[in-house]
């Protein structure tokens, strides 16, 4: 048999080579092509060739591997996970596009290492954008896939008929949407946030409140926009007066000065933000003790850590004044004794939650993922990336996957792009071995538009960075189009899902589908089994 095939071969490239000696027009037109293709891919600056990994030169390694995962889709195909889901916990990476994804693989050494999320056996994809714009936001993507209905760029639990910044729109209820949170509660389950950016800011707020601005955090901030702050409540107001934020067991992230009012000064002596005379943090505290709950404030790591979970009924940890730190900061400047990792406090959440028998459902946010794109440090946004992973991995392992179904998505893309034939183990911070037509080199990473545009160019045309330290952290990666703040991507973002139902979250579909498929897991809301049209 092989030797057929050989025989065939060597015929093959024999009549071959007839054709093109027999034709010369033809050879002319083939070594054209051969040519242009490789003006498409410019040849290296050095051609060094690393192969560390002995085992991929190999064909056996990588049948071998295709084997294993063959092997796990028979098992999982034998045993599809049906069983009704106790928990559900929803990880969101903002921005964090499937772009970020592979970059980070390579930040963590190799393009062949897995960012612990992708070795969930199923994914899908999902359509973000918003009813009145194509590249959406945080907050109408955080209605979208928390209460399973589309609405406009800027407005947060609320459905399309909100106009952002109209002033007395969202307070009609009927435009209100309900988010999964809400569900768990009714049914009975306990419900909790978790977020490195301040607890009031779009993606968490999604979690329990309703508002025509995702700026209304607090209440000049509604003034600000000529609309009246007695009206309309704003977000800090709703977390601790309005049922689903009240009934929230764990609020941990930062935004402590929305909390508070201008004339007080904060536990690292900041002072507040409202113009009202509110102390919503004493508020919360008053109402735990008038139910006669346990509620356990925190303002710190180490106040976090000291915290007994075994007996706290209601835990509110606000670590920073506004956003809590990059992850790579907390090392960098040592902040790591003022503020937790989101792993900290992902652990501390499902801890508290899991005291409840009939389990809860837990949003967690990676929030500064988007934020360092915005600024095209991407650095900053791997390093996020990497920390969120390790938060999921550690929620896997702190639970089952036959009762708590882990789902792990994006709100919303960005611009980065992953570029430029780098060499296998380069450093993807570093710039591309092939040299631009301009005879300079190029960064692996780079946006398509933002603040790395100062960048980009200069007087003598684009910047050459051979001498610039790509490594830094904040060193802002080029971009095309000059921009304060780089913009979203509208494009789909991944859905990777473990544990109850996960072979549902295969396909392309609404971001609105995700709480639907996890309602539906959990057999709570309106897709219940009950509610289902059959
Ligand atoms: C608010 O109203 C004032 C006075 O009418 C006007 O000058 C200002 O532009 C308005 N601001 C906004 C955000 O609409
Ligand atoms: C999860 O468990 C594995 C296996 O025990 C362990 O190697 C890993 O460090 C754990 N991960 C986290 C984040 O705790
Ligand atoms: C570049 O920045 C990184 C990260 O800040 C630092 O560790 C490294 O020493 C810097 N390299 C140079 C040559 O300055
Ligand atoms: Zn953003």
């Amino acid at each position: 048999m092989q030797l057929n095939v050989s025989k065939f071969a060597i015929v093959q490239t024999l009549a071959f080579s007839l054709l093109l000696l027999l034709c010369p027009a033809w050879a002319a037109l083939y070594r054209d092509n051969e040519d242009a293709d490789d003006a498409q891919h410019p040849r290296l600056r050095q051609s060094r060739v690393y192969v560390e990994l002995k085992e991929e030169l190999d064909s056996s390694y990588w049948h071998d591997k295709a084997q294993s995962i063959l092997a796990d889709k028979l098992r999982q195909q034998q045993q599809l996970n049906e069983q009704r889901a106790k928990n559900i916990i929803l990880f969101l990476g903002d921005g964090m596009s499937v772009h970020t994804i592979a970059a980070t693989r390579a930040f963590m050494g190799d393009s062949s290492r897995q960012v612990y999320f992708e070795r969930f056996p199923y994914v899908g994809l999902s359509k973000t954008y918003s009813v009145d714009e194509r590249t959406p936001d945080s907050a109408a993507t955080a209605t979208a896939y928390l209460s399973g209905v589309k609405g406009n760029y800027g407005t947060i639990g609320v459905n399309a008929q909100v106009q952002r910044k109209h002033c007395l729109a969202a307070t009609n209820p009927n435009t209100h949407t309900q988010s999964i949170a809400q569900w768990a509660q009714q049914a009975g389950k306990w419900a909790g946030l978790v977020t490195t950016a301040r607890v009031t800011h779009a993606s968490p707020a999604g979690v329990y409140a309703h508002t025509a601005n995702r700026n209304w955090e607090y209440d000049s901030q509604i003034t600000k926009d000529n609309c009246s702050a007695e009206a309309n409540v704003d977000i800090a107001r709703q977390l601790v007066e309005w049922p689903v934020g009240q009934q929230l067991r764990v609020v941990l992230g930062g935004g402590r000065a929305n909390f508070r009012s201008r004339q007080l000064r904060d536990e690292q002596g900041i002072a507040g933000k409202r113009k009202d005379s509110r102390d919503l943090i004493k508020q919360w505290r008053e109402q735990k003790s008038q139910l006669g709950a346990a509620g356990q404030y925190v303002w710190s790591r180490k106040g976090l850590l000291d915290t007994d979970l075994s007996k706290t009924d209601y835990l509110l940890g606000l670590f920073n004044v506004d956003h809590c730190p990059y992850h790579g900061d907390l090392k960098r400047d040592r902040l790591s004794l003022a503020s937790p990792s989101l792993t900290e406090m992902t652990e501390a959440a499902i801890k508290l939650l899991s005291r409840n028998k009939q389990g809860f459902f837990l949003f967690v946010e990676g929030a500064r993922i988007d934020m360092a794109h915005h600024d095209t440090k991407a650095r900053k946004a791997l390093e996020d990336t990497q920390e969120f992973a390790r938060a999921v991995e550690l929620a896997r392992n702190l639970t089952s996957e036959q009762d708590t179904l882990i789902v792990v998505t994006s709100d919303h893309s960005h611009t980065m792009s992953y570029n430029g034939y780098p060499q296998r183990r380069q450093d993807i911070f570093s710039l591309a071995p092939n040299l631009a037509t301009d005879e300079k080199p190029m960064t692996i990473l780079s946006y398509a538009n933002g603040p790395g545009y100062k960048n980009t160019y200069d007087a003598a045309g684009r910047t050459d960075l051979s001498k610039r330290n790509l490594s830094s952290a904040d060193f802002e990666f080029p971009a095309t189009v000059p921009l304060n703040s780089e913009t979203h991507g509208a494009e789909d973002v991944a859905v990777f899902a473990s544990g109850p139902y996960e072979h549902f979250f295969v396909g392309n579909y609404e971001q609105t589908t995700i709480p639907a498929l996890m309602a539906f897991a959990a057999n709570i809301g309106p897709f219940a089994e009950e509610n289902i049209n059959k």
